[in-house]
């Protein structure tokens, strides 16, 4: 009986931070959201290929400031493919996704991992380093979209 209840607590305990761990109202909200985190991806992504093709000034400063941005966005959209009927939400995202997961999620941390070793780049400000990072970050995009987005 008190191993019941001890139990219960803990289901109590470890279930309550959970349930407000979600920052989304419902399925179209969590849509929204990842669609934000992906458009905050591209843009500072796209600064950085600019600079890189030379269509505007090479700024160390600024690539950086990109990279800094893109370990932290590119860490926020698989959050969002976990809520429970966002597979029905709307938005671009093919069902496969919630066929294949734990491919999809791998991919996402990948992208995150090699976002942090375009901020390694970044820091030595090297040019050339930074356009051999930036080029393996990008071809996480199309790799991904062209699997699990329509
Ligand atoms: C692990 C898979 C994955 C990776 C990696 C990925 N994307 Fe996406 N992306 C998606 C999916 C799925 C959608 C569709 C989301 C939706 O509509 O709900 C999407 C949508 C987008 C959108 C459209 C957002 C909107 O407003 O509708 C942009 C822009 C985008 N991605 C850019 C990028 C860029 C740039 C990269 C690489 C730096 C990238 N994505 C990497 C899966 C991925």
């Amino acid at each position: 009986m008190k191993k019941a209840l001890f139990a219960g607590l803990t289901a109590l305990i470890i279930s309550a931070p959970l349930a407000a761990a979600t920052a989304f109202t419902d399925a179209k909200d969590a849509v929204q959201y990842r669609q934000a985190a992906f458009q905050l991806i591209r843009h500072n992504m796209a600064d950085i290929n600019e600079m890189i093709k030379g269509e505007v000034t090479f700024d160390a400063a600024r690539v950086q400031k990109r990279a800094d941005a893109l370990v932290l966005v590119t860490t926020l959209p698989w959050e969002a493919f976990q809520v429970s009927g966002t597979e029905q939400g709307g938005g671009d995202a093919k069902a496969d996704i919630w066929q294949n997961l734990d491919d999809f999620l791998e991919r996402g941390e990948k992208l995150a991992a090699d976002a942090s070793l375009l901020q390694t780049a970044a820091q030595t400000g090297d040019k050339s380093e930074i356009r051999k990072a930036f080029g393996n970050f990008a071809r996480n995009c199309k790799a991904c979209h062209d699997n699990y987005k329509e």
